[in-house]
């Protein structure tokens, strides 16, 4: 049978990097085919290359589509060859509706006029059918990130595609999300279409993948039936080592209350009536790391956004730093009572993608409102260096422009830029979204760290396992409101569980 893809010897070089080195890849009809690997291991070089993003002659090696050989020099010519992709780093215009942006340069037109109302029409099916509750003329920039997603999920499904490639779908979904999604992929598998997976989340990967390919340093580990693998195997393979616990050993000693939050509530900023942090109080020690878990739209990033005087919304509530009352009414003011802030959306709030490393760590706009500065550039550098290197981010150096690191190492850097400010206070949302195991085992490890120094931790992670892990207690959240406190020694997963969906 010949293979509806075949990617042979793909080798992409870029200044300094050997991103991929003699890759191989083969997609048959109807196949989920899952590509893993670590932080920087080539797997969305290689979709790029795929999708016309690097156009023929800008790699080596050869394409093929059901035995035809490719040679796409735009992402427009592999859409027409029936490859559709979902980029990792979503590429919605924010300023455009959900409907224009799926039908992006294909709008229905008759006589060069766009049909609106068509378009309209099959943007809401579209919806309809991933049981999108959305107007389709709603502005993309007044969505959270996961519903960009589906509406990314939705583009591609528009285009009827062949060969349908996920980078990283589901980093932003509810667990009922990635339901709707898996039972559209199911279909288009009954369909013929092939699927090639990118994801970080092995549970998933097993419950969908027939095949799984392990990329490594550029180059192609294997390729392997699913069910002739385990997870186990499938990390060690990823990261070329067993990697055990990936949690770290904890004994943590408490200070006095660094934060103390009382009686909080916050409304949407849109619909001044509907409460989205509801009456919510909780206190943190130094020395100690706080989970916040919680389904998706429980309102945990709400609640920090809050107190970190980022929301745009009517609340209220009293916060206390240090036993001191204080007001903060800015993320400068934040930043000033020495709050930092890992935000879950590194695009929006996080990084400028075209300065380097080095800019970003002590990035100019931090500076001002922090009015706290590193004194001289080479100081910066050697301080932006030494965090780096602890949370081994793998870039050539400081000098790196951001928006060339992998996805999850522009996550690293986020968090690292963070640590320079020397927070006494750290907000972590979703710090490990995107990010390989062992590098989640290193960033597990500089959180257990930092509260040995006395920082007093916040994170809201979706992750069950990783609240668990790294967490002295946990508050949950359903639907605004705190249901569950638990202890490190009280949390099960079926508490915390039961905490979460009310
Ligand atoms: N435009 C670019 N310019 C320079 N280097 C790049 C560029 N794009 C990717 N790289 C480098 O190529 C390597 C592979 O990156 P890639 O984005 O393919 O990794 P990935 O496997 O998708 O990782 P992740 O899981 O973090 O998303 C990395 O070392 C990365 O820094
Ligand atoms: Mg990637």
């Amino acid at each position: 049978m010949t293979a509806l893809l075949e990617m042979r010897n793909i080798t992409k070089e870029f200044p300094g990097v050997k991103a991929l080195d003699n890759v191989n890849l083969n997609l048959l009809e109807g196949e989920f085919h899952a590509l893993v690997g670590e932080n920087g291991a080539g797997k969305s070089t290689l979709m790029k290359v795929l999708s016309g993003v690097y156009p023929f002659g800008n790699y080596d090696g050869d394409i093929s589509i059901k035995g035809d050989v490719q040679q796409f020099q735009t992402i427009r010519e592999a859409e027409e060859a029936g490859i559709a992709i979902i980029f990792q780093e979503l590429s919605l215009v924010k300023e455009l509706s959900i409907a224009e942006n799926i039908f992006l340069g294909r709008e229905p037109a008759s006589f060069g006029v766009i049909n609106w109302h068509k378009m309209y029409q099959d943007a809401a099916r579209l919806l309809k059918d991933l049981r999108l509750d959305l107007n389709p003329q709603t502005e993309v920039g007044n969505l959270g990130i996961g519903q960009q997603q589906l509406v990314e999920i939705a583009k591609a499904l528009s285009q009827d595609a062949k060969i349908l490639v996920l980078d990283e779908p589901t980093a932003a979904l509810t667990e009922s999300e990635v339901e709707t999604l898996f039972g559209i992929l199911r279909d288009l598998k009954d369909r013929g279409v092939g699927m090639i997976y990118i994801s970080h989340k092995l549970d998933e990967v097993f419950k969908m993948s027939d095949r799984i390919t392990v990329l490594r340093d550029g180059q192609t580990v294997g390729t392997k039936p699913a069910a002739e693998m385990d997870k186990d195997q499938v990390i060690s393979l990823m990261v070329g080592r067993e990697v055990g616990d990936i949690f770290p050993e904890v004994s943590h000693e408490f200070g006095e209350v660094a934060l103390e939050v009382k009686n909080l509530t916050a409304f949407e900023f849109e619909h001044p009536d509907k409460k989205l942090v509801d009456d919510v109080s909780f206190s943190v020690k130094k020395g100690e790391v706080l989970g916040i878990a919680g389904l998706m739209g429980a309102g945990r990033s709400e609640l920090l956004l809050t107190i970190f005087g980022a929301w745009r919304g009517k609340h209220s509530g009293e916060i206390f730093v240090e036993g001191k009352k204080v007001d903060i009414n800015s993320p400068k003011a934040a930043i000033d009572n020495g709050i930092g802030f890992v935000t879950e959306d590194r695009k929006r709030y996080g990084l400028i993608l075209d300065q380097t490393i080095l800019d970003n760590s002590t990035l100019a706009g931090l500076k001002d409102i922090s009015g706290r500065f590193l004194t001289s550039r080479p100081k910066e550098l050697a301080a932006t260096n030494d965090v780096m290197g602890k949370l081994k981010v793998k870039a050539g150096s400081a000098l790196t422009v951001t928006g060339t690191l992998s996805g999850g190492n522009q996550q690293k850097v986020v968090v690292g830029k963070w640590l320079l400010t020397s927070p006494k206070i750290l907000f972590l949302d979703e710090p490990t979204r995107g990010i390989d195991v062992g590098a989640k085992q290193e960033i597990y490890g500089e959180i257990n760290r930092l509260a040995e120094e006395g920082l007093a931790i916040v994170m809201v992670s979706s992750e069950l396992p990783e609240v668990l892990g790294v967490s002295d207690r946990i508050l949950v959240l359903h639907e605004g409101r705190a249901t569950g406190r638990f202890t490190r020694e009280e949390a099960t997963p079926e508490n915390v569980m039961a905490a979460a969906t009310g």
